[in-house]
């Protein structure tokens, strides 16, 4: 029997194991990780990430041919196949700091494939790492490797997270790159056969190594411009009186530009995006390709312009100044259907606020106190390092609790931050009554029904649409 082992439990790690287990009767997977309480979760009925779908599929293949061990050296020793999905964060400090991709786990886990194995394996990119990761992963195995034969493949994801199950049962595509020598093409066959007991062949593309890895940045670079491109234009609307989401949408009928990720908002995070396309602008510069450079550095600055410029609508709605004020946070996930906050927008708004004294009152249906205070506590780049290494806020300034109502009562304004959908029908009449006048919505993901909301008395701002008049009057962008 065929046996798979990925190093890296985590959102990535855990759920594509789970669905090649699922899907692959005649397949072991063994999912390991350093991290032992993330490998209890995954044995409990507690799984360490939320995801739709997930429980069941984990449910249906753990302890058939599905396992999750701490036990990493037995099972990479075993495997005919490795997975390395460990993460890759920013560098915070040295060459390319702030910008490179931090190889360290990655390095790590291959010295320890080398060190541990005495069969031929298969090794996996699953991480997004830098364009030429593979050349380097393969002179660390062969170097060490005693003799013994390693074929290095490129296989970046493609998941969302939010949509995780879904996108993995009917990917849009899955990427394999390899050698082109006759064992890196055997060596992409065998992992072909994997996918192709789930996936329809033309959907499996092939094609050299550096084109998969870089296909995975070039992608995800793609992906935020969007998010960008459309948000630019949201201040734009906000300026002129247009409306970004009636924009978008004619814009989006326009098969060359299709409707899906033109959604206005406070911003986009994610572990990824930034982290991505910081990692591309390095590799421009690094190649001499300065205006390549500054042309992607602008999609994280938009990003990070969007959210500033929503911290300010909100100080200077409410008279130039929020301190003292309760203000009620509507979601800290980055996106709706997950308990991720890896780079959330919400850290940098709530940060923002807090700045200028204000109260929060943080409410998440799925984001667990203790990780919100860790979130505001942390440096901006250390939240994909190691938790011992973070420490958590025990800030006066903030309050977590597990009720809408509770976080809008008696607060001076709200600030949705992320599209739960059950913030579209919560009772704002309610809410309304319960908080201070004049009561505020700051909409930074346009989930509330802008007129309704006015009629029950609020004053709206949504991002991109067209202005309350008490809004309108203020200064677009006041001295920071
Ligand atoms: N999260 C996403 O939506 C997504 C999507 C596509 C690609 N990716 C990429 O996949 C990679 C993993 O992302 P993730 O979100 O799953 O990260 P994660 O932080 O959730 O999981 C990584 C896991 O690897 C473990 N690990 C690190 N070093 C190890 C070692 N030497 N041995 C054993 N375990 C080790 C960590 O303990 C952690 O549990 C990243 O490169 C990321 O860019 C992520």
């Amino acid at each position: 029997m065929m046996k798979i082992c990925c190093i890296g439990a985590g959102y990535v790690g855990g759920p594509t194991m789970a669905m090649i287990a699922l899907n692959c009767h005649d397949i072991d997977v063994a999912v390991v990780d350093i991290a032992a309480p993330r490998i209890n979760a995954w044995n409990s009925s507690n799984l360490p990430i939320f995801e739709p779908g997930l429980d069941d599929v984990v449910k249906a293949c753990r302890g058939r041919n599905l396992f999750f061990s701490t036990d990493v050296e037995k099972h990479v020793a075993e495997a005919d196949i490795v997975f390395v999905s460990v993460n890759t964060p920013t560098k915070l400090r040295g060459l390319g700091a702030g910008k490179a991709a931090d190889l360290t786990y990655w390095e790590s886990a291959a010295r320890m494939i080398a060190d541990v194995s005495t069969t031929d394996k298969i090794v996996v990119e699953k991480s997004t790492v830098p364009v030429k990761t593979a050349e380097a992963i393969e002179k660390i195995l062969n170097h060490n490797s005693n003799g013994i034969q390693f074929q290095i493949l490129s296989n970046p994801e493609f998941l969302a997270e939010g949509t995780a199950i879904e996108d993995l049962m009917k990917p849009d595509r899955v990427l394999i790159g390899g050698r082109e020598t006759p064992d890196g093409k055997k060596a992409i066959e065998t992992l072909k056969d994997v996918y192709a007991h789930w996936v329809p062949a033309d959907r499996i593309i092939t094609m050299n190594l550096w084109s998969a890895e870089l296909s995975k940045l070039a992608a995800n670079a793609l992906l935020a411009q969007r998010i960008s491109s459309v948000n630019a234009m949201s201040a734009l609307c906000e300026a002129t009186g247009a409306d970004v989401s009636e924009v978008a949408y004619a814009v989006g009928k326009d098969s060359r530009i299709g409707p899906r990720f033109l959604n206005a908002s406070v911003g986009y995070g994610g572990s990824c995006f930034q982290k991505d396309i910081l990692n591309l602008v390095y590799i421009c510069e690094c190649n001499g390709l300065t205006e390549v450079a500054n042309y992607w550095k602008q999609v994280v600055q938009i990003n990070d312009y969007q959210k500033a410029r929503f911290v300010k609508r909100v100080v200077s709605s409410m008279f130039n100044t929020v301190s003292g004020k309760k203000i009620a946070i509507l979601g800290f996930a980055f996106k709706k259907d997950t308990g991720d906050t890896r780079e959330t927008a919400a850290m940098d708004v709530c940060r923002g606020l807090i700045g200028d004294k204000a109260q929060l009152s943080i409410y998440d249906p799925q984001v667990t106190r203790e990780q919100i205070l860790r979130d505001l506590a942390v440096d901006k780049l250390d939240w994909d390092h190691p938790r011992h290494l973070q420490q958590s806020l025990n800030s006066k300034h903030v309050s977590v609790v597990s009720d809408p109502y509770e976080a809008t009562k008696g607060a001076h304004g709200v600030c949705i931050l992320t599209e739960w959908d059950e913030f579209k029908t919560l009772e704002y009449e309610r809410i309304y009554k319960s908080m201070q006048k004049p009561a505020f919505v700051f909409d930074g993901r346009n989930v509330i029904d802008v007129n309704e909301l006015r009629k029950i008395g609020f004053i709206v701002y949504s991002v991109g649409k067209p202005l309350d008049p008490w809004v309108k009057d203020l200064p677009a962008a006041p001295p920071s």
